[in-house]
């Protein structure tokens, strides 16, 4: 029960991997507010339906679960929202296209950090853990999508690897309030990805298969926890070793 009581915030807790890291939460002792797009808000029962990409949103966020817990122990970064174009490749990127993803999905991190660390500073406490990539870390391998023609979106790297950077800011601006910012970095989750695509990644990973919302969750859970309690700026990479070798 290593989150006993911690009120924790998850942005996309109805996603793939939010989802887990809501469940595992709860597992672990948490008081959950899952806020997603998906969502009808009922606060009591831990529901807020948020849109990232609306400030006022995330300030109706933060003031009602200030206002029903009375303190935000916990902040996980989960939401993905993007452009239907997204995935486009490089040639064919509309720089519009590209400056809305950016926008709503790093920007949107930088608004909702920002509102729920007032909070955290006034506590004394908190930590944040914002969901990046391995490719936040390490370039793409597009060998891996030749055979079905896909690609990976070249705005991703940028917005990952920003939001690692961004992640060690906070850790070094807030530290000295007892307030802990770190990144988890998932590699590919199996999600019925193309055959082809899952055969030549897990060749390429030394555990030899992709990723599982529920390896995910249990690091993300540790980095909210007391047992991280001299952890800060990191970012955790769980990816069965592709960026280790
Ligand atoms: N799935 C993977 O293979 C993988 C790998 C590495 C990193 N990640 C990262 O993990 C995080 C979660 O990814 P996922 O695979 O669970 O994605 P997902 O698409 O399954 O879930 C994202 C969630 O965000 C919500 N959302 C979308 N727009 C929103 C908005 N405007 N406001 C609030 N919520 C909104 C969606 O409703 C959804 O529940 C992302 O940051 C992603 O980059 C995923």
């Amino acid at each position: 029960m290593i989150l006993k009581d911690k009120v924790i915030i998850i942005t996309g807790g109805c996603g793939l991997i939010g989802r887990e890291i809501v469940a595992d939460i709860k597992k672990k002792g948490g008081l959950t507010i899952n806020a997603d797009i998906n969502v009808q808000t009922d606060i009591q029962n831990g529901l807020f339906n948020l849109d990232i990409t609306n400030d006022n949103s995330i300030q109706c966020l933060v003031d009602a679960v200030y206002e029903e817990y009375g303190r935000i122990d916990g902040l996980v970064n989960s939401a993905y929202p993007r452009t239907k174009d997204w995935g486009a490749f490089f040639e064919n990127i509309n720089p519009e296209s590209w400056r809305k993803n950016v926008d709503m999905q790093m920007n949107s991190c930088f608004v909702v950090c920002q509102k729920v660390l007032k909070i955290m500073e006034q506590q004394k406490e908190g930590s944040i853990v914002n969901i990046a990539s391995i490719y936040g870390v390490v370039g793409n391998d597009f060998s891996l999508y030749e055979e079905y023609g896909g690609t990976s979106p070249a705005a991703y790297c940028a917005i990952k690897g920003g939001i690692i950077n961004f992640t060690r800011y906070l850790a070094s601006y807030y530290g000295k309030n007892n307030i802990r910012v770190n990144c988890v970095s998932p590699g590919g989750i199996f999600d019925k990805q193309h055959p082809s695509f899952v055969e030549k990644y897990n060749a390429k990973v030394p555990m030899r298969r992709m990723g599982n919302p529920d390896d995910i969750a249990p690091a993300v859970s540790f980095m909210l926890s007391n047992e991280a309690k001299y952890i800060t700026g990191q970012n955790l990479v769980v990816d069965g070793g592709w960026t280790a070798i």
